[in-house]
């Protein structure tokens, strides 16, 4: 337990780059999240792309993914893993010069992949669109910030290395590994390439990229966050860091493996099918061991539940974490996924992930973060946080809710058939059932997205305001997490 002030910690700490980050987490946010209106918009109106090829649906869905995941999710990810790492090594940023240098670098990869996707640049493998010349950039600049990152543990005035550092660390060595292998490819011009791999294997390595993606990406790294923030705003140590450290293994272990749940019933060998479905089916412990870790920090403190929207953000972001990783060994078992495959039901478990807890356990960190960088002791409006939660909950509801129905009833229309062995339903039939839900999950998606507003607001308020007291004045007292100290 240290108490400290943000002079002092402005001395100690580098809280440019994570201030930058921060920053940047809400501005890629909006943007990515508007792109996934206008899509969601183009399901319904297809004029929506005033016949403009970049504008297209296929053009802009890249770009929505990408933009999501590596902009909105990378920059949370990179500016927190900072944060986390200085505070919980109490040690200022290893190669200050180095760490600006991946702040914008991962600019520019963001801003390249926004001119390129619609301009129609495609690998064609989803999640790693992005061509070649873009792929090594994105190398370098992760390179670097896994020396950032590791360089700050080495130097580490602590003797123990928290567990929040743990999962930042292993979503930094296996995304860059994914990243590398997978887009092993032959450049044919300036910005056009061919994988390296063919058929079976290609759908093989892309799956294993993918799978991972979601496992280390949009999860490993997010665990980080919950392990840190979660703590820190209920004011307790984490509910057991042994059962945190099971975690940790039995996640990174089992993760590698599931990754043909994607390519079921396809050209890939039967037996890798049935692996793939048997460690799904087994990830269910790991996650759900995590999401109860995280919950249980709570324990004692429920009231905070009432009383602090932030802690409620961080909850709820978990609860939809231990849905979609209930979820999804569910739709890895292959009778199931003969159902959910290709329709929309996909879709409603990637926006449970994304939505319910990437993007709600960001914002959540973001609002214990922010005030903690500019210092302030507080959020410009606590009211406007409760605001930003109840739409963030609303919309995501909405959204899957409308995709579950919407992909359930396609996978039963599709499959459906006459007793002479003909289709009961046309194609057409089952695209215009699925209209009002595709209007559902837009009015989701922008009640989602008025939340995103609110919080740019509330963060231009908090930083730019003089109704907040400076902390340095304040002498807050910092409770780091068990296992920080
Ligand atoms: C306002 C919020 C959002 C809206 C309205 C929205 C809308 C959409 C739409 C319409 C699609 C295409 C669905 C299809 O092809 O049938 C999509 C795909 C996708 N979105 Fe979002 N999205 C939002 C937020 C997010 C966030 C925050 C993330 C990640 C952190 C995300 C990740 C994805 C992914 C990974 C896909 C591809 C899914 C797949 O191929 O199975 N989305 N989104
Ligand atoms: C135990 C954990 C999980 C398992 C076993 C799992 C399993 C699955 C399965 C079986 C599919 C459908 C594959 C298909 O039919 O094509 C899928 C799709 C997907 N899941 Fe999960 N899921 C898990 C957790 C998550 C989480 C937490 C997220 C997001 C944060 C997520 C994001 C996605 C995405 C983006 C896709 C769509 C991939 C595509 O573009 O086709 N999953 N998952």
């Amino acid at each position: 337990m240290s108490t400290t002030t943000t002079q002092d910690q402005a001395l100690t700490y580098n809280y440019k780059v994570v201030r930058q980050f921060a920053l940047v987490t809400v501005l890629w946010g909006i943007v990515g999240m508007t792109v996934g209106v206008l899509i969601a918009s183009q399901l319904i109106w297809p004029a929506l792309n005033f016949d403009t090829p970049w504008l297209t649906y296929s053009h802009l869905r890249p770009l929505h993914t990408n933009a999501v995941i590596f902009a909105f999710g990378g920059s949370g990810l990179i500016g927190t893993s900072f944060y986390v790492v200085q505070r919980t090594c109490q040690t200022r940023l290893f190669a200050g010069g180095l760490a600006s240098f991946v702040f914008w670098g991962w600019q520019l990869v963001i801003v390249a992949a926004a001119i390129s996707l619609p301009l129609g640049y495609t690998t064609s493998k989803e999640y790693a669109e992005l061509e070649w010349p873009i792929d090594i950039l994105i190398a370098v600049v992760w390179v670097a910030y896994a020396i950032v990152f590791f360089g700050t543990i080495m130097k580490r005035k602590t003797r123990h290395i928290y567990v929040a550092n743990w999962f930042y660390g292993a979503f930094i060595l296996t995304i860059a590994i994914l990243h590398i292998f997978n887009n092993l490819e032959y450049p044919v011009s300036a910005m056009k390439s061919y994988s390296l791999y063919a058929g079976a294997v290609d759908a093989m390595v892309q799956w294993w990229y993918g799978h991972n993606a979601v496992g280390f990406f949009l999860t490993a790294g997010f665990l980080g966050m919950m392990y840190y923030f979660v703590p820190k705003q209920a004011g307790r140590p984490v509910f057991s860091y042994r059962l945190s450290v099971v975690h940790f293994w039995a996640l990174i272990g089992v993760y590698m493996w599931a990754g043909p749940h994607h390519l079921h019933y396809s050209a890939l060998p039967d037996w890798a099918q049935s692996l793939g479905m048997v460690f799904s089916l087994i990830l269910l412990a790991p996650s759900w061991g995590g999401m109860i870790n995280g919950i249980m920090t709570l324990s004692g403190a429920w009231h905070k539940l009432r009383d602090d929207p932030i802690i409620r953000f961080l909850i709820v972001s978990l609860s939809f974490y231990g849905m979609s990783t209930f979820e999804g060994p569910m739709m890895s078992i292959k009778t199931v996924n003969a159902l959910s495959h290709n329709t929309d039901w996909t879709i409603g478990h990637v926006h449970s992930g994304a939505l319910g807890w990437v993007a709600m356990v960001t914002m959540g960190s973001l609002y214990v973060l922010i005030p903690r960088l500019w210092g302030k002791t507080k959020m410009y409006s606590i009211k406007l946080i409760n605001w930003h939660f109840w739409l963030s909950t609303i919309g995501v509801v909405l959204y899957i809710a409308s995709m579950w129905i919407a992909g359930v009833m396609q996978g039963l229309m599709w499959r459906a058939t006459n007793p002479d062995g003909t289709l009961t339903y046309t194609f057409m039939e089952s695209l215009k059932f699925t209209y009002p839900y595709y209007g559902g999950r837009l009015l989701g998606g922008v009640i989602f997205l008025s939340g995103m507003f609110i919080m740019a607001y509330n963060v231009y308020k908090t930083i730019k305001g003089s109704n907040t007291d400076d902390v340095a004045e304040q002498k807050i007292v910092d409770v780091l997490p068990e296992g920080a100290q």
